[in-house]
């Protein structure tokens, strides 16, 4: 399409701002800007504007709002006998190849501030192994014990996805079979300026450009060729998990098991909140439907509710861990449009003015629009909600560290939760771990997955050791 052709196409949305300094560019950048645009749905983008940018989305809560009823972690006595068959049920999955990984790690980490893809970051507590070597050892262990691989989906994005390719290249996919990693890119969306609603130029010849949220995982995964991978592989189910949480359990028998046997086309993990207000999201029954109500959106008398016994009424935090039938992907595919609601956030985003200045403002400037992944569940038929242990699965690098104060979701505490869960895995099979007076372990542990990827592996090792208070004790294979 040539410059006059887009001017018109951006024109009859009222965007063709963008293209003021278009005539000031080498061939080469133009060409490069006019690809960029000619790839933008606008008329989408035009229904955006009005609805999210021109104005902030009126957030529409549920009239009746309930708390979820979530399989308990351990199977009761009424659930006994079904927890055995879904146990039994996930590893057959696996052995028949029907189970495949999905990790999302198109996010930008700017609270983290890692210059790179997150997955390289080093979070292992002694060896400083990344996030990507950590899952990929623990996949390996999960396709062993099956005896069939466990064919793994990564998306990535404009921003990081060159990067995260030749990091696994480099470390020779951490023993992964590379035919088994499909590696795909989510897309982007414009920011906004919030006063005009007119798309931001990060340089002259460049859209200002951010992923489109990992709810937008599900449409490139179809546009990718992702989906059609998985069908022509007969996989079944996608367990889902996010890049920053290291001890996520990437595969889960179990809960893959409860998910199938129940019929549910997409389910989640929760976990006890914090706390009421915690900044997670809420599992919650909506007007009779299972949905995530964001914990700003969620009114802070129910925040706030509990039962009799003091217990929470909302317990059941969202942390991003799910299972998926791939036929429901295509479903919500179908038609070519991805049947999710946006979300707006206020952001400041670096920007070429009018006069073709770099301004980089000091306070927020734009509208960034996202997709959630979790808003997915309400148009899933027979959702679960399945509830794990904080201290089992969920501890992200999400934030940096700061001197002298102890950030939350920062590497040092994912680091602190690797080993209180490593030293209770190992109490847990009988060795004895020096604890200093507060109850932390006098001692780092790490242990590869490859060694155990779960308490039940561990079991199967047996090991026997002596710890000394002070050491660094590292299991692993080799
Ligand atoms: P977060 O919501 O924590 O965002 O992502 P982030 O981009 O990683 O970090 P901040 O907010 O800029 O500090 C949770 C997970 O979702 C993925 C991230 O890679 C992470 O695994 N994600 C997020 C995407 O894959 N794409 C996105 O557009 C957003």
């Amino acid at each position: 399409m040539d410059v006059t052709a887009l001017k018109a196409r951006l024109d009859s949305i009222g965007q063709a701002s963008v293209l003021r300094f278009v005539d000031r560019l080498d061939e080469q950048a133009k060409t490069a800007f006019l690809a960029q645009l000619e790839s933008l749905d606008v008329r989408l983008l035009a229904d955006l504007v009005s609805a999210y940018v021109r104005q902030k989305p009126h957030v529409s809560l549920p009239t009746d709002i309930r708390p979820v009823d979530a399989y308990p972690r351990e199977a009761d006595a009424k659930r006994n006998e079904l927890y055995v068959r879904a146990l039994a049920r996930g590893h057959a999955l696996l052995k028949a190849g029907k189970v495949g990984a999905f990790l999302v790690a198109g996010g930008q980490g700017t609270r983290l501030g890692y210059d790179g893809p997150k997955g390289e970051y080093p979070v292992t507590p002694i060896r400083k192994h990344p996030l990507f070597r950590v899952f990929a050892e623990q996949l390996l262990a999960h396709s062993r014990r099956a005896g069939k691989s466990i064919p793994w989906y990564i998306m990535t994005s404009d921003a990081n996805d060159a990067r995260t390719r030749a990091f696994f290249e480099q470390h020779h996919f951490f023993g992964y079979p590379k035919s088994d990693v499909f590696f795909f890119q989510q897309g982007m969306m414009p920011a906004f300026d919030a006063k005009t609603g007119q798309m931001l130029l990060a340089e002259k010849g460049s859209l200002a450009l951010s992923p489109d949220g990992h709810g937008g995982s599900l449409r490139a995964i179809d546009r990718s060729g992702a989906l059609a991978d998985m069908q022509k592989r007969g996989i079944e189910h996608l367990s889902y998990f996010q890049v920053d949480n290291p001890i996520v359990h990437t595969i889960d028998p179990l809960f893959i098991g409860l998910h199938d046997l129940s019929g549910s086309e997409m389910s989640s993990k929760t976990i006890g909140k914090a706390g009421p207000l915690e900044k997670v999201g809420n599992f919650c029954i909506g007007d009779g439907v299972l949905q995530v109500i964001e914990y700003s959106d969620l009114p802070e008398e129910l925040a706030r509710k509990t039962h009799a016994d003091g217990r929470l009424m909302f317990d059941a935090g969202s942390i991003a861990i799910h299972a998926l039938r791939v036929d429901f992907i295509a479903r919500l595919n179908a038609g070519g449009q991805l049947k999710l609601p946006w979300h707006r956030a206020d952001k400041k985003v670096p920007f070429v003015d009018d006069a073709g200045n770099a301004v980089k403002p000091e306070a927020n400037n734009a509208v960034k629009l996202e997709q959630f992944v979790f808003d997915a569940i309400p148009l899933a038929s027979n959702a679960i909600v399945y509830t794990t242990a904080r201290e089992e699965e969920f501890s992200p690098v999400k934030n940096a560290d700061e001197a002298g104060k102890v950030v939350s979701d920062s590497p040092t505490t994912c680091a602190r939760d690797q080993v209180r869960r490593a030293a209770r895995w190992l109490e847990t099979v009988g060795v004895r771990v020096p604890r200093k007076p507060d109850g932390e372990p006098d001692c780092l542990i790490e242990i590869g997955p490859r060694y155990a990827a779960s308490l039940a592996d561990l079991r199967e090792r047996a090991p026997q050791m002596t710890i000394n208070p002070g050491d660094q004790v590292v299991l692993d294979i080799d």
